[in-house]
């Protein structure tokens, strides 16, 4: 069983759940392969991140998602947890190696079956799933057809798709078809530091027009068999800024936003990609067909908004492409987290703000926000501070937003339990739950508390 939740808060919330309004959605959020573990249990395929974890140096201490949080078969008491936490809303997403093991074809009743299972414990709870149907952990098998550099990918997604439509959409109402397709082309295709560990503008730039094809076909083939659900997509996204305001330095910020922040959304609102700012990334017109321009675009019902820092962009001559530097947050000696990300709550207002004057856009979800430190457990408990911090002025610059006209619906943590910080391994911490990974114990963090008091006030 669980630990009840009796610790006295450390830190009285500043803020009052219904300054936010009561259809705002609150909730917590994870990743299949971050947390499942039964990396090959119950007829699951092999997927990238099984292979790239076990190759050699690929991740920190050779850590590796193989039992991870074993949420796989904890999940009862885990989502009991959740409840007593008084968390609302439950964001995860499906593996799909474990439901169809090759990529496509055959499917597997037993992962069918444990997706079930976690959807009914949810909605006994009172818990209700919102379902990400990528995130980041494709089928091995289809990484060796070429993975998402292969055009054939949007079909191959599209079967995934409809599987997961037509099996759990009786139940789920809320899905995103994406997650962060910035982050997995990128630093999985360009940079090599995510699976499949690919380099190079050959991969990269296929890679980021087949993701873009896919977010918009994801998106019908969910609205053609789930007319009534709520269907979204999410992005990475950092309020960035020029270390100074000299033309140079603004036109390296301009481009890195245009990377970072705009490429997957525009082409979905019918803006097509951002090449006038990003000359280097022209060449993905040869991957275009006829018809692809319309093809990009699905009108969403909400965009999933990601925000973990801010980026302060420098002109670099000899930096390749984009001529500009990141100046590390550490290096401008500003607060940070262990992820050597910047806290600055302002930025989640100011990126608010931009997505809002998007026409296109008819809702915003902050998706993920959070933060990683080195918490440990002492005397039975887990103090962090810092993250209560973290939350609580990310959430007064949410709610100035919101009061200002901001569209934004809802807010999940990153993350419910400490997890598989990808290339990271297990040593980033984001949980509200903090997780001994030798012994699977759960102990509620302070922050954790301080949330289910916030959402109980
Ligand atoms: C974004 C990703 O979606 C998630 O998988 C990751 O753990 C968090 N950011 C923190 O890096």
């Amino acid at each position: 069983m669980p630990d009840t939740p009796i610790d006295p808060v450390p830190q009285q919330p500043v803020l009052v759940r219904s300054a936010f309004g009561d259809d705002f959605k609150w909730g917590v959020a994870t990743a299949a392969y971050q947390i499942e573990g039964a990396h090959d249990a119950a007829g699951k395929g092999t997927s990238i991140w099984d292979v790239f974890s076990a190759r050699k140096g690929k991740v920190k201490k050779q850590h590796n998602g193989c039992t991870a949080c074993d949420f796989f078969n904890r999940y009862p008491d885990d989502l009991l947890l959740m409840q007593t936490m008084g968390i609302p809303n439950f964001r995860f997403s499906l593996s799909w190696s474990r439901l169809l093991p090759g990529g496509t074809g055959a499917v597997n009743h037993a992962g069918v079956s444990y997706y079930d299972r976690l959807i009914d414990h949810c909605l006994e709870l009172g818990i209700t799933p919102w379902m990400t149907l990528y995130h980041w952990d494709l089928p091995q098998a289809l990484e060796e057809r070429g993975g998402w550099a292969n055009r054939d990918i949007v079909s191959w997604f599209g079967e995934y798709a409809a599987l997961c439509a037509r099996k759990f959409g009786d139940r789920v109402k809320h899905w995103m078809v994406l997650n962060e397709p910035m982050v997995f082309t990128g630093a999985g295709y360009f940079l090599g530091v995510h699976a499949p560990g690919r380099r190079g503008f050959g991969s990269f730039i296929p890679a980021v027009h087949h993701a873009a094809m896919c977010q918009a076909e994801g998106g019908r083939i969910l609205r053609s068999i789930l007319p009534e659900a709520e269907i979204g997509t999410t992005f990475s996204c950092s309020h960035i800024e020029p270390l100074r305001q000299q033309e140079k330095d603004i036109l390296a910020a301009r481009r890195v936003d245009a990377l970072l922040n705009r490429l997957f959304l525009e082409p979905a609102l019918g803006l097509g990609y951002p090449l006038e700012e990003l000359k280097f990334m022209r060449r993905i017109e040869k991957h275009m067909k006829p018809g692809d321009e319309e093809a990009l675009k699905y009108n969403f019902d909400f965009i999933g908004i990601q925000n973990y820092t801010r980026e302060v962009v420098k002109y670099a001559f000899w930096t390749p492409f984009m001529q500009a530097n990141l100046i590390p947050a550490k290096k401008r000696g500003v607060p940070h987290t262990l992820m050597n990300w910047e806290v600055y709550p302002e930025g989640m207002y100011h990126l608010l703000h931009k997505y809002n004057q998007y026409s296109g856009i008819p809702k915003l979800i902050i998706t993920e926000n959070g933060a990683a430190f080195a918490d440990e457990v002492r005397h039975g408990k887990v103090h962090d501070p810092k993250r209560i911090d973290f939350l609580d002025r990310y959430l007064q610059q949410v709610l100035r937003a919101k009061q200002e006209g901001v569209k934004v619906h809802g807010y999940f943590v990153w993350s419910f339990v400490d997890n598989f910080e990808w290339a990271e391994g297990y040593d980033p911490r984001f949980g509200l739950v903090h997780v001994d990974f030798d012994t699977q114990k759960r102990t509620i963090k302070s922050s954790g508390y301080w949330y289910q008091h916030f959402l109980k006030s």
